[in-house]
């Protein structure tokens, strides 16, 4: 495919199609990244991300770990549309459940009934049974922030509280609800005053323990921190005299994924939970970025050996086609008696062919072994990733569980956070002009954190083996580059 290649009718790429949908011929206009370029600038928002780079690069085909650009050059895709498609580009079956369900019911209002709504309902329902014991109930809708937005009601509408609790660091989407519990200020500062903005407590960071604590000798300090707060009267968190705490629930990422891949140490979750059974507070599990094997197991709170109150999710429950999110709760939040109809809908929330994606997805991961491959790959991404580290001055920490792993960039006193480092990084692995066995290519990387020092590995959950030593090669021409 080069700058003048014609666009076949059967391949995905709408992008590039300007013709009418009457057309039947088969040579198409080609819209030059240029031309694009300069459309772009005068008719598009700058208020999306796509603009955070001057000159967003065009990307015309995908496919597996893979996305092609203009001159065809491959860039290993560590992102993954930012964690929602773990079983890589195309994926076959996916793709081949959507087109049948296009040729069965591809519409239907969403107040009438169909099979795979309900089919993916017991589906997600029984797993969370078989993993925690827990009867529940699913509820859809069309992306994160939105499932955010419906967990935040299913909280309110059962403890008749508007705060939360969240963490520094934390990332729960963008609408305005969701936006509460988000902790970067960066996200609210345009908007006004946020009067139900989440209480946020510390994640448990332990490269950059914000109480200056070592993890093998602090005895989860900051989670006493938490329960001294609790315990204190005038703390301004708990009423001790009617046993209420101004907060509903607990929002967490059992992987902080936006604020850099940050892994908690082992026990931290069951002491939290601890503190929040002791005081009445529920627990929301956010798995949008997280599930789906992301880190080995359909939710990454399994790790942990804690049962959640509610899920959230969304992003790879339909590999990116169709999208869709949606949030599991535990009878007692959910049962039609607490939560009855029309507390929460949205015109597309039960869309067939997210539903048929989603179905087909969980049918992938059910006939697999995804646990046992994801923590096998990701052990040995890791291994690399810590021979690399070894090697570069310029990694500060790396670290994993699964396939979500960490790379901090730092200055040369190996420690201190270093953005444009990591910014250059990015940059130059969308150059397109590293090499692998001899061929030309780029590679996709995402950053994340606190400090805006840490690239965040996302790959498919599907990548194979010499897919990883790729990724390795190509830190490695990019950290001997540019440290
Ligand atoms: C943990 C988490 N929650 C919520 C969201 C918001 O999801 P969306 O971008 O689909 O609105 C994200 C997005 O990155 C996320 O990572």
């Amino acid at each position: 495919m080069g700058k003048n290649m014609v666009i076949q009718e059967n391949e995905l790429l709408t992008l590039t199609k300007l013709n009418s949908e009457n057309d039947t011929d088969t040579t198409k206009h080609y819209v030059s990244d240029e031309e694009l370029a300069n459309i772009d600038k005068e008719y598009c928002t700058y208020g999306d991300k796509i603009h955070a780079d001057s000159n967003p690069k065009v990307f015309r085909d995908c496919n597996g770990v893979f996305m092609y650009d203009s001159e065809d050059t491959p860039f290993l895709d560590l992102e993954m549309w930012f964690a929602s498609c773990n079983l890589g580009y195309k994926n076959k079956r996916v793709r081949d459940a959507v087109v049948d369900q296009i040729d069965t019911l591809p519409q239907i209002s969403s107040h009438f009934q169909y099979d795979y709504k309900v089919l993916l309902s017991e589906k997600i329902a029984k797993a969370n049974i078989e993993r925690f014991g827990t009867k529940g109930r699913v509820q859809f809708n069309v992306g994160g922030s939105q499932v955010i937005e419906d967990a935040l009601k299913l909280i309110r509408n059962y403890t008749h509280k508007s705060r939360m609790f969240s963490f520094y660091g934390g990332f729960h989407g963008r609408t305005l609800g969701a936006s509460c519990l988000t902790a970067g200020y960066r996200y609210r500062k345009p908007f006004g005053h946020f009067s139900e903005e989440a209480h946020f407590v510390p994640y448990p960071y332990c490269f950059r323990c914000p109480y200056g604590k070592k993890c093998d000798s602090c005895n989860y300090y900051c989670v006493q921190q938490l329960r001294r707060e609790f315990e204190d009267n005038c703390a301004g968190i708990y009423d001790h005299s009617s046993k209420e705490c101004a907060m509903g629930a607990f929002f967490v990422e059992p992987v902080q994924g936006s604020g850099g891949y940050i892994i908690p140490p082992e026990g931290y979750f069951k002491e939290l939970k601890k503190v929040l059974d002791d005081f009445g507070v529920l627990f929301v599990d956010d798995e949008i970025q997280m599930g789906f094997y992301r880190t080995g197991k359909l939710w990454a709170i399994e790790h942990y050996g804690v049962k959640p109150d509610v899920i959230t999710f969304g992003k790879s429950l339909t590999n990116g086609l169709n999208p869709l999110g949606g949030m599991w709760a535990k009878e007692e939040l959910i049962s039609p008696e607490v939560w009855p109809n029309g507390r929460t809908h949205s015109t597309f929330c039960n869309n067939p062919i997210g539903m048929r994606a989603g179905y087909e997805v969980m049918k992938i991961f059910e006939d697999g072994d995804f646990e046992r491959e994801v923590a096998n790959k990701g052990k040995y991404f890791l291994a690399g990733l810590k021979d690399l580290e070894k090697r570069h001055k310029r990694i500060g920490h790396v670290d994993g569980l699964g396939l979500a792993l960490r790379i901090e960039c730092v200055t040369e006193d190996g420690f201190t956070p270093d953005p444009e480092l990591l910014h250059n990084i990015l940059a130059e692995g969308l150059k397109g002009d590293l090499s692998y066995n001899g061929k030309k290519c780029g590679i996709i990387l995402n950053k994340g954190s606190h400090y805006n020092n840490t690239i965040t590995l996302v790959p498919a959950v599907t990548i194979t083996y010499e897919e990883i030593d790729m990724a390795l090669e190509l830190l490695d021409q990019l950290f001997t580059r540019l440290s």
